[in-house]
């Protein structure tokens, strides 16, 4: 850390005893912001441990649907997320009813050729279309959609949870990757959302063959939001943590890693002898990044930005996220 990033993390450090905070970090957080976080995780522990952690504020930093999700779980605590711009894209991609959100652009991305956004339709259209059939709703989604899904699921446990529901057919929103995954793995039929992650799906398979060209020897890990072309080719899909213990528990000493490129300062720092190679170097959630020492330590004084979900929707956004943790 450099001279004036250790002089901030030292206020931090004090701000957070005075105002019995505690610190929750996104596994693809800057470096920094990891190195002064009370615990680093995936979105399944980040969701446990926001639902059991004794405190006063939770200061999230992560996206916006992790602070909902801490504040739906934690109504009593005070939810901090420092940058009120970080945001899911994926997230924005479904919305109940209504009118559509204006859609970002993703440089680099959305110019390719053959690329098109989601469809039209809403998540009610989607429910009438298939009356009954159950709704398993990825965590990076907006509080309202989880209050409408009968269940939430995560990259750690999406299997798990679909293979939870009698049902032989469930709705998966808003992952089309993470669907395909899914539908792969359980022998379930998946109605599917038309939604993705910018920074996973724009992997190719020849991005992994190029990749495995360069490093003959390394074991390859994927998230289950790049596309099942390249998940088929991996070693081993997991979630972010998934990959942490994959890395930490195998022989191997040399891997590719299918994620932002985040989650390599922990696994180094982990793993200080092995390799990490990133998949594509330009694997970078720009929205993760936005959060700065600077903004915890703002967060931590002026006790921004508060995250509250209105009463009816959190109760019902619980029902679904519960249901969820309730699965070991
Ligand atoms: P994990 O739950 O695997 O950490 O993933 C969260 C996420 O946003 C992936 O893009
Ligand atoms: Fe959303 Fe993708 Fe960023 Fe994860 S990496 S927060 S899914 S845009």
């Amino acid at each position: 850390m450099e001279e004036e990033q250790k002089k901030i993390a030292e206020e931090i450090l004090g701000l957070k005893e005075e105002r019995r905070a505690v610190i929750l970090a996104h596994n693809y957080q800057r470096d920094e912001v990891q190195e002064i976080a009370d615990f680093t995780g995936d979105s399944l522990e980040l969701s446990r441990r926001a639902a059991g952690v004794d405190c006063d504020v939770i200061v999230f930093c992560g996206v916006n649907f992790m602070a909902e999700s801490a504040s739906i779980l934690s109504p009593e605590k005070t939810v901090l997320l420092p940058e009120l711009e970080a945001n899911c894209p994926m997230a924005d991609m479904v919305r109940v009813s209504g009118e559509r959100k204006v859609w970002k652009t993703f440089p680099g991305y959305d110019e390719q050729p053959g690329f098109t956004f989601p469809h039209d339709f809403t998540l009610r259209d989607m429910k009438k279309q298939h009356p009954g059939v159950p709704v398993v709703t990825y965590v990076n989604t907006t509080a309202d959609v989880k209050a409408e899904s009968d269940i939430c699921c995560t990259s750690a446990n999406v299997v798990k949870v679909i293979e939870s529901l009698p049902d032989e057919e469930v709705i998966c929103i808003p992952d089309r990757n993470l669907s395909a995954w899914a539908a792969r793995n359980t022998g379930k039929k998946i109605i599917a959302w038309d939604g993705f992650c910018h920074v996973h799906d724009r992997i190719t398979a020849e991005d992994v063959e190029k990749a495995r060209r360069q490093h003959p020897d390394a074991l390859l890990m994927a998230h289950p939001e790049c596309r099942l072309e390249v998940l088929e080719l991996a070693d081993h899909v997991t979630s972010t943590s998934g990959m942490l213990r994959f890395a930490n528990s195998s022989d191997a000493g040399e891997f590719i890693v299918g994620t932002e490129i985040g989650l390599l300062y922990r696994l180094r720092k982990e793993n200080p002898d092995k390799t990490f190679h990133p998949l594509r170097k330009d694997m970078i959630c720009p929205n993760m990044k936005k959060t700065r020492l600077s903004s915890v330590l703002r967060a931590l004084k002026e006790l921004t930005h508060v995250i509250k979900v209105p009463e009816d929707v959190r109760v019902r956004a619980k029902k679904a996220l519960d249901r969820m943790l309730e699965i070991k």
